[in-house]
């Protein structure tokens, strides 16, 4: 007898689908049975249902001090949006400043989490500062504190970005701890002299963001990588890659023997340029970077993610309001706080835009989502499988819900939807944390704070 047992949905294990139970005691997957016939204490009914191991959101921003303010999520509301919309588990750049200490900012990153995060988490730290002392704690946090990916950005000059002495030396420790090193690829020095170009010309609205790093520097970010990568040995994830030069790029280097992993995010893979132009200030709201692209780098996108090319989908989740926030670039697009988020819409956009237009299989879905995340950063199979002994974290999927994004339902604390009005198709029916049913319908019915960090090795 199980605590309970999901009946009857189409259940998708790491090697098959099928129909059948899955029984649940305490917080793992117990027995998956095809064709069912498991007894528990509690049953919930999956038939016409898809089950799916929990999502994984592999690059979320939630305390994140940047371009002058804070965005505007806590963990509780992040992580409430998350299990809602089927993700159960995140990992979160820490975005520490080029003053502070690594050790002091993953402890305040996971003090915050453990205080609000309703869902499971794990972290990302980004190296800003590179001194001995810097280097002693990265070491000593992978070492003891489950620390598995580090995070630079080849951006955001003077605020984030690493020189390439720092780079070399920190593919080198990466290569020699055996850690991934996760990279925002652009190129700051290029921005920098574009944006202040444009300003001068008096080009000084949100249509503005794209042609100020247009995708030849992201391409070329993703190079510059790729060539650090090749002569250090280091294991490298691309974030948020936006274009077709910048996966080809990615691909020839992963020829050439580089150990890189392309990641897309949901909003490049829906949106275009032409949100960001939209009139009255409102193209604010599609500010991200990389920034939104023509409309037909969504096939290059997509169809990476066909062919094996992408890896994974995550959100880059970066909530700023658009009164209060985004307003602060009013008389200049580079005082805009950058990101789009869709913490709750992922999957249901992966859903509707691919898998329901024929772009990607529903199996595919389940890998970039959910199960190649786990693999990567070293959290499978506890995480990102329907396995026994796995973490019953676990998603019953209606794939024929109809309805619309809307700012309404969203759990974030934002104050617009990116996606507003777009045609929505599936939904997170049920959603269980390890056992537990954490969301229902897109209501969170869980536990405050009932989320679990999870160390990596
Ligand atoms: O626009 C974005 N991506 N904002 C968040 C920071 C980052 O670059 O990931
Ligand atoms: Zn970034
Ligand atoms: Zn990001």
């Amino acid at each position: 007898m199980y605590d309970t047992v999901i009946h009857g949905g189409t259940i998708f294990t790491p090697d098959s689908v099928f129909v059948g139970d899955i029984g649940i005691s305490g917080d793992t997957i117990g027995e998956i049975k095809e064709g069912g016939g498991l007894d528990g204490d509690k049953i919930i009914d999956a038939m016409g249902k898809c089950v799916f191991p929990g999502f994984i959101d592999p690059h979320v921003h939630i305390h994140l001090p940047f371009m002058g303010t804070n965005a505007i999520d806590d963990h509780e509301s992040a992580s409430k949006a998350a299990l809602v919309g089927g993700t159960t588990t995140i990992i979160e750049m820490i975005c520490p400043g080029p003053e502070d200490e690594p050790a002091k900012a993953f402890a305040e990153w996971k003090e915050l989490a453990e205080e609000g995060s309703c869902c499971d988490y794990t972290f990302h730290l980004a190296v800003v500062r590179f001194d001995e002392t810097a280097k002693t704690q990265l070491r000593e946090l992978v070492a003891n504190e489950g620390v598995q990916s580090f995070k630079i950005f080849l951006a955001y000059k003077g605020a984030l970005d690493i020189s390439d002495e720092n780079l070399h030396e920190l593919m080198l420790m990466c290569k020699e701890l055996g850690v991934t090193l996760t990279a925002h690829c652009e190129n700051a020095e290029a921005i920098d002299a574009k944006q202040k170009q444009l300003i001068a010309e008096g080009k000084t609205g949100p249509e503005w963001h794209e042609p100020s790093r247009p995708r030849g520097v992201e391409a070329g970010g993703v190079q510059h990588l790729c060539e650090f990568a090749e002569r250090t040995g280091a294991t490298i994830y691309v974030v948020h890659t936006s274009c077709g030069e910048a996966i080809n790029n990615a691909m020839q280097a992963r020829e050439r023997g580089v150990d890189v992993t392309v990641e897309a995010v949901a909003p490049h893979l829906v949106l275009d340029k032409t949100y960001a132009e939209r009139s009255n200030f409102e193209g604010a709201k599609f500010v991200m970077s990389p920034p939104l692209r023509d409309a037909k780098e969504h096939e290059s996108l997509w169809n990476g993610l066909a062919s094996g090319e992408v890896l994974t989908i995550g959100t880059d989740h970066a909530p700023f309001n658009y009164s209060g926030q985004k307003d602060m670039g009013k008389d200049a697009f580079t005082l805009i706080p950058n990101g789009i988020p869709s913490i709750q819409e992922r999957v249901d956009l992966v859903h509707t835009y691919g898998v329901c237009t024929g772009k990607i299989e529903l199996r595919k879905m389940v890998d970039v989502c959910s199960t190649n995340v786990a693999k990567i950063f070293k959290m499978y199979p506890k995480k990102g499988a329907l396995a026994v002994g796995s973490d019953a974290d676990i998603v019953v999927y209606d794939p024929n819900y109809v309805g619309t994004f809307n700012h309404k339902d969203g759990l974030s604390k934002i104050d617009y939807s990116g996606f507003e009005g777009m045609q929505r198709k599936g939904r997170s029916d049920i959603v269980l944390l390890r056992g537990k049913v954490v969301a229902e319908q897109g209501a969170f019915i869980g536990e405050c704070a009932g989320g679990k960090y999870i160390p990596r090795k």
